[in-house]
């Protein structure tokens, strides 16, 4: 693992913006997974304001990473919508390359299995953006989540549900999601992991001394052999 340190939440957008181009420029049509959050909103700012003076994701697929069950993709809280106003409708891009789980989909497990299955026709994911949860969740990958798990549905912890609460004034937060699973993460050619904020000190802490354990899902990332995690001061 490989870490780096930045001054705040400005910072981890800027160096993580600078990885992802530099990995676009190297890594033609790559497929990326990505993540939602606070932290990763100065990336997607940056990223757009490269993509106004050279090529970026003209060639790319992306794969967001997770959706509330229950959310169409309009809804203004659904993780896709996220997506479109942090990045999608601000950047040139083939929005036909633009995936995102259904979390109104009649059948859940069916469409978990149709996910997955479009990850991998795509050659599965090359570059894994990775937000972290309070209490160590990848995606939405709650503590207690199989290693070995591909795209499935998860039930959400009150913390999880407790911290994504700003995001529904006036409604609940659902209480499960849809979420690419650790397996199809890891299966990623490099992974890149965002955390800031001084409420993220304890799991990067966890983060840094635990071994791999399913208790913790973002301890898995150790197995991995090309991560590298950005954290602000506050965090890290
Ligand atoms: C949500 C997302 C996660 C993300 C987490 C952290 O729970 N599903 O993928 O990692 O938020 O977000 P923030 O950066 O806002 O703390």
């Amino acid at each position: 693992m490989r870490w780096i340190l930045a001054n705040d939440v400005e910072d981890v957008g800027r160096i993580a913006s600078d990885i992802v181009l530099d990995y676009l420029k190297s890594h033609y049509e790559s497929v990326l997974a990505l993540p939602t959050g606070r932290t990763p909103e100065a990336m997607y700012n940056k990223l757009v304001e490269a993509c106004q003076t050279q090529q970026c994701f003209e060639h790319t697929t992306l794969f967001n990473l997770d959706e509330y069950v229950g959310l169409p993709t309009d809804h203004p809280s659904s993780f896709a919508s996220y997506v479109r106003r942090c990045l999608l409708d601000r950047v040139k891009i083939d929005k036909s390359r633009c995936h995102a789980p259904n979390g109104v989909a009649p059948n859940l497990a069916a469409e978990c299995a149709r996910y997955e299955r479009a990850i991998q026709l795509a050659g599965g994911i090359d570059l894994a953006i990775l937000g972290l949860g309070t209490n160590g969740h990848i995606g939405f990958n709650e503590p207690g989540s199989s290693f070995n798990s591909t795209t499935h549905v998860v039930n959400l912890s009150e913390s999880t549900r407790t911290a994504n609460a700003e995001y529904f004034t006036g409604g609940e937060v659902p209480k499960q999601a849809i979420t690419m699973g650790i397996e199809t993460i890891m299966g990623a050619d490099r992974i890149l992991l965002l955390a800031s904020g001084s409420k993220k000190k304890d799991a990067i802490r966890r983060l840094r001394n635990e071994p791999p354990n399913i208790d913790f899902p973002a301890s898995a990332l150790k197995n991995h052999r090309d991560v590298t995690i950005i954290t602000d001061r506050a965090a890290g």
